[in-house]
């Protein structure tokens, strides 16, 4: 298939786009470097170095022998990816090009504007060079499980049926979120929801929780050919900042009283799950929506995983509990359906010990470059 993946230098993109190719697919990437750019802004650098899009292809190219087409481009800029479009053609397009950050969209107003007007204006972009260029082509777009919050009932797979008066009808799940950014992606969904209903378009959107993991097939082969690792308060997940903690000797700071609960996946599980949404189409006229992820932990639960294999590693965690930065609730229920991509095939990599243990000496490989200012809060909800 000819492979469209937008923001194919982020974390997710880069590993994609090597999966991709390594398959026999035919793959070009577009990236801006924003993620780039808003790290440095914000003193969130990434652990391990990255070398930019283009020399990443190279090196690629160097392991594998396959070419993945790079565009240094800016999504929100329609006529950029109009030209992408065009020339490239794609069967698919893997949408993962938006501000990923929800601590970034809390800092102020700029951030927000930034945030917003991003995401949405690639989305919306997406949609209209599908409709204009590629009518047949599938929309995969990254949501996430934060669109639903965390609700005192059980979320279902994007949709509800609800019955009012003697009459039903499914209407999307209802969605509080819980940050500006993840309500820019209640917001792509509505968009892409609309577009389905007039145009027609093939859409599937996966709520995706947290992912982890450095390791894939492809990564494996060279250390330049890495994923961006981020490990600070702004751009880092809990697990990287856990796993830097615990090797850096700070202790691991868990927000609050640490019940949040939240659903995990494997880097690998996201390569997986966005093949069998590829391969596995949707109608035209279709919005599916599928809950991404494998299993949930607390962040207490997290925070104990991470001690017990450290210490076991010989390394000295201790966990600490500091104020919630954030505006959530820090116990709550946490019932998320997840069939949908097991239907389709998924064969989960769950976190195991030995799976936290390859992601610790990792980190520990590159223990000198860890920079212990930038994994506090530095940003509150209010
Ligand atoms: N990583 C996760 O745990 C996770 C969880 C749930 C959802 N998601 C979603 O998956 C997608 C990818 O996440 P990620 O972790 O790889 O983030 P990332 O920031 O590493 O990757 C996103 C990439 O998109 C690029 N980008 C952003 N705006 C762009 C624009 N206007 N034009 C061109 N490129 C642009 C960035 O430079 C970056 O390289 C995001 O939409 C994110 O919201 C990620």
């Amino acid at each position: 298939m000819r492979v469209l993946i937008l923001g194919g230098d982020g974390y997710l993109g880069w590993p994609t786009a090597m999966a991709y190719a390594n398959k026999g697919h035919e793959v070009c990437v577009v990236d801006n470097y924003l993620r780039r750019h808003l790290a440095v802004a914000t003193s969130s650098e990434a652990l391990m170095p990255n070398p930019n899009l283009n020399d990443r292809a190279e090196i690629w190219k160097s392991v594998a022998g396959e070419t993945i087409w790079t565009v240094i481009g800016d999504c929100t800029d329609y006529r950029t990816i109009s030209d992408v479009f065009k020339s490239f053609g794609p069967e698919v397009v893997i949408h993962y090009a938006e501000q990923p950050s929800a601590p970034y969209s809390m800092i102020d107003f700029d951030s927000a504007r930034l945030t917003l007007s991003n995401n949405l204006e690639t989305t919306l972009n997406v949609i209209w060079a599908v409709m204009e260029h590629a009518p047949e082509c599938h929309i995969i777009k990254l949501g996430t499980m934060g669109e639903y919050g965390t609700p005192n009932i059980d979320i279902e797979e994007g949709w509800l049926e609800v019955e009012h008066k003697g009459r039903k009808q499914n209407f999307l799940y209802p969605r509080q979120a819980g940050s500006l950014y993840h309500t820019t992606k209640v917001l792509d969904t509505d968009l892409l929801w609309f577009y389905v209903r007039t145009h027609g378009l093939r859409v599937t959107d996966l709520m995706q929780g947290p992912v982890y993991g450095l390791s894939t097939e492809e990564s494996d082969q060279d250390d330049r050919l890495l994923p961006n690792f981020h490990y600070d308060d702004i751009f880092g997940t809990v697990v990287n900042r856990f796993l830097v903690q615990a090797v850096a000797g700070i202790p691991l700071t868990v927000y609050g009283k640490g019940g949040q609960v939240r659903g995990y996946l494997n880097l690998k599980d996201t390569l997986q799950c966005v093949e069998l949404a590829m391969n596995n189409p949707v109608e035209k006229g279709s919005l599916r929506i599928l809950n991404q992820f494998t299993e949930t932990f607390s962040v207490n639960e997290l925070a104990e995983k991470v001690r017990r294999v450290g210490n076991g590693m010989g390394l000295d965690v201790e966990i600490k509990s500091i104020e919630n930065p954030r505006k959530e609730l820090e116990e709550h229920y946490y019932n998320p359906q997840h069939s949908g991509l097991l239907d389709l095939g998924l064969e989960p990599h769950y976190m195991t010990d030995d799976v936290v243990a390859e992601m610790l000496e990792k980190v520990l490989e590159y223990k000198d470059r860890i920079d212990g200012r930038k994994i506090l809060p530095r940003v509150r909800w209010s």
